[in-house]
């Protein structure tokens, strides 16, 4: 891993949930886990596309009860961002994904909030937080979640849009976007990682994301190469998770070294990294050994991701 500094753009909390964490929560809270020991959790991580990853994603996490294990499961990512180098860190979390199971916003957001409130003094990350809604939910369900989230004050800087992408188009999310716009707050979305190039234009023009997670799928189409590498919208590039989740066969077929020749705004996240083998610094370190990117590709991956962050000027200035 290089030292320069770095920004982790596109990552979920719930997605840094490591296998010993499954079990030493499962024993606080009394959960019976369907699983005998860690070999056989482990073998559970073999996927076939994002739906069979995000089936698992979403059972590991119900042993997430209370604003602890919410607060332990943050710190240990901020601890593992630190030693990859990470700067500065902005995090998803699926607040649906705990209200549907019974925990209240007030736990998961408050847990994840109180590590991160530590995290500078504590490991030398700054961090923002992001709620990211679920686009194979009901729209109206999300809108009442952001409703709740702006009511409640939760220390969010900005929405998201995750989960189940093919036949969940941006289009269906756009009064969701228009309220979090009103009321302040930054917008992303995932567009291009299962999906189709449109979706990432509809991100763009009916959500006004201001960065598109993954993207990657957006080399089928030409012109929308051209814009976004014209307007430079952030794309935060996840490899190993393509790799995974097979919408790339393997690392020497992804599209990053083509996407950094095109001049696009990419960089380099782990979006989950327990379950796709690795964080930040695992990530280069694989594109690295398969690509040999020279100091300059990489310096300029590291710029992107500074650049792309919700920082203040004066973080931003301090990082770069
Ligand atoms: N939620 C967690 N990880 C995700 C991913 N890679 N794509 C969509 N939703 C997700
Ligand atoms: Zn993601």
């Amino acid at each position: 891993m290089n030292q320069l500094p770095v920004a982790e753009l596109h990552l979920h909390i719930e997605g840094t949930l490591e296998p010993e964490l499954i079990f030493e929560l499962a024993d606080r809270n009394s959960i019976a886990l369907p699983y005998e020991d860690l070999d056989e959790l482990r073998a559970q991580y073999e996927f076939t596309d994002l739906q069979s990853f995000l089936d698992l994603y979403y059972r590991n996490m119900d042993v997430l009860r209370t604003e602890a294990d919410f607060a332990d499961m943050t710190k240990a990512y901020l601890r593992r961002a630190a030693a990859a180098g990470i700067r500065h860190a902005e995090i998803m979390m699926d607040p649906q994904a705990h209200l549907a199971r019974g925990v209240s916003l007030g736990t998961c957001v408050n847990g994840v909030a109180s590590a991160l409130a530590e995290s500078e003094a504590e490991f030398g990350v700054s961090t923002e937080l992001i709620a990211a809604f679920l686009r194979d939910r009901p729209a109206e369900e999300a809108l009442d979640v952001l409703d709740r989230l702006i009511a409640t004050e939760a220390p969010i800087i900005g929405i998201g849009l995750d989960s189940a992408e093919v036949g969940h188009p941006p289009s269906g999310f756009v009064q969701v976007y228009e309220r979090a716009r009103a009321a302040g707050l930054r917008r992303i979305a995932h567009a291009g990682e299962e999906g189709p190039p449109s979706y990432i234009t509809e991100a763009l023009d009916l959500l006004g994301a201001e960065r598109i997670d993954h993207g990657i799928r957006c080399m089928e189409d030409e012109q929308l190469v051209q814009r976004l590498a014209a307007d430079q919208v952030p794309l935060t590039v996840c490899p190993l998770s393509n790799v995974r989740l097979r919408t790339v066969d393997t690392l020497a077929d992804h599209p990053l070294p083509a996407m950094l020749a095109r001049g696009l705004n990419v960089c380099v996240n782990s979006d989950d990294p327990a379950y796709f083998g690795g964080y930040v610094d695992t990530n280069v370190d694989q594109l690295t050994g398969t690509f040999g990117f020279t100091p300059d590709e990489l310096a300029r991956l590291a710029a992107n991701s500074i650049r792309s962050a919700f920082l203040t000027e004066d973080r931003r200035a301090a990082l770069l």
